[in-house]
């Protein structure tokens, strides 16, 4: 059942669009509040006035109308969901939504949303297989983009293939999987995540940074809030993009890391995967330092606080698990033994970062975890997937745990 769950649903514009009035119908039936939006194309298919009559409210079509926006405006469609489904999908709003165009309310709903979000694609046979849709949707599910998988058959131009919209049950299935506890033994549960590098300024253009991309970190927030976790996102200077579903508190130096880390506080889980600068600039120059021609300046450094190790000291607040990283190029895993007890974690995640392991910057990690009981070697593995294992392995302490 669906019972007080709140549905946005997005229509765009393909023939498919027909089958979104059945599966409103039965959204609606299983107790959810749905409220559309639809691409200009998809109101060339079914009507806007048949969409409203079967959605909780009327559709919504349009960025620019006084009237949807005085309503509710687009931010506010953004939020005020548990869920955002795209049904039927087509090329190119899969297209826009991988390259983050906005260009109209659909689109820019989508890309204002950090909701958890489900699509169910369907289009014509040849543009499904098209290596540039493959790619957006690699591109899509990568970011967490939960999918409902065409259906191969006959199509509407004679042609078959892979391409025609999930039944609408199978698309209610996946709603009520998506929102239901199954597969969601974080649900109820907050975690904490740090991710990137700092930027720790030593004059008004530059800083001292590092290579960390916040690949890692971004996936396992990412991951944990795919298990239903209320993720907080505190992450450095970075090109990824925040994963859907996850709250992103972007931030530059170690300092404003720990302020974020502990506005965000209480957590029951807090993985520190950031790479923190261990110093800072001393001072900072309020102006760009020149050349003068004499001797270079010389570079006096503060250590920063130590985010992990406060987020680990004994106190009320203290997250029950506290994940710490270890980047070693030698001796990895006793370092990080040694790295656990003194930083006073629950466990550390240890890995090489020699440059034969090619782990910055790169998308796979071979990783050590180190917990009480031990250490214990992972295969090497996407960032994702280190994620992704972390993630249920968290899960499973707290079922064990409780
Ligand atoms: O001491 P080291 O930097 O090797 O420790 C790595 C671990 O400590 C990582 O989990 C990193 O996120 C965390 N750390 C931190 N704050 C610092 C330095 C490291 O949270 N200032």
């Amino acid at each position: 059942m669906l019972t007080d769950k709140r549905i946005l649903l997005i229509i765009a514009g393909g023939i498919a669009a027909y089958k979104a009035l059945d599966l409103i119908r039965r959204l609606r039936e299983r107790g959810a509040f749905v409220r559309a939006v639809m691409t200009r194309n998809a109101t060339e298919f079914v009507t806007p006035l048949a969409v409203g009559a079967l959605a909780s409210e009327r559709a919504y079509t349009d960025l620019f109308s006084l009237d949807d926006e005085s309503d509710i405006g687009h931010i506010r469609l953004a939020r005020d969901a548990d869920l955002v489904v795209v049904a039927p999908a087509t090329a190119n709003l899969v297209a826009k939504m991988a390259h983050g165009i906005a260009d109209d309310l659909a689109s820019t709903v989508l890309l204002a949303t950090d909701l958890p979000i489900l699509i169910a694609p369907a289009m014509n046979v040849r543009m499904w297989l098209h290596p540039a849709t493959q790619a957006n949707m690699a591109l899509l599910r990568d970011r967490g983009v939960a999918v409902v998988d065409p259906e191969t058959g006959a199509m509407a131009e004679n042609e078959t293939g892979p391409g025609r919209l999930a039944e609408p049950p199978n698309i209610v299935a996946s709603v009520e999987a998506l929102l239901s506890g199954a597969n969601r033994p974080l649900a109820g549960r907050r975690a904490l995540v740090t991710s990137g590098p700092t930027h720790e300024p030593i004059d008004p253009v530059r800083y001292i940074a590092n290579r960390s991309s916040g690949k890692q970190g971004h996936a396992i927030a990412a991951a944990l809030a795919r298990l239903g976790a209320e993720t907080v996102l505190v992450s450095g200077p970075t090109q990824e993009p925040p994963p859907n579903g996850v709250r992103l508190i972007p931030v530059e130096t170690a300092r404003e890391m720990l302020a974020a880390c502990e506005a965000a506080l209480p957590a029951d889980i807090a993985v520190c995967a950031a790479a923190v600068a261990d110093w800072r600039a001393g001072e900072e120059a309020g102006q760009k330092l020149k050349k003068t021609g004499g001797a270079p300046p010389s570079l006096a450094l503060t250590e920063n606080p130590d985010i992990l190790a406060t987020l680990s000291a004994p106190g009320s607040a203290r997250p029950a698990l506290v994940v710490g990283f270890a980047a070693e190029t030698e001796s990895v895993i006793d370092h990080a033994v040694a790295k656990r007890a003194r930083k006073g974690c629950d466990w550390i995640v240890a890995n090489d970062v020699s440059a034969a392991a090619g782990t910055f910057g790169g998308d796979s990690n071979s990783v050590h975890l180190i917990t009480e009981a031990g250490a214990e070697s992972w295969p090497a593995l996407s960032k994702k997937d280190v994620g992704e294992r972390l993630a249920a392995r968290i899960a499973d302490h707290f079922q064990a745990t409780t």
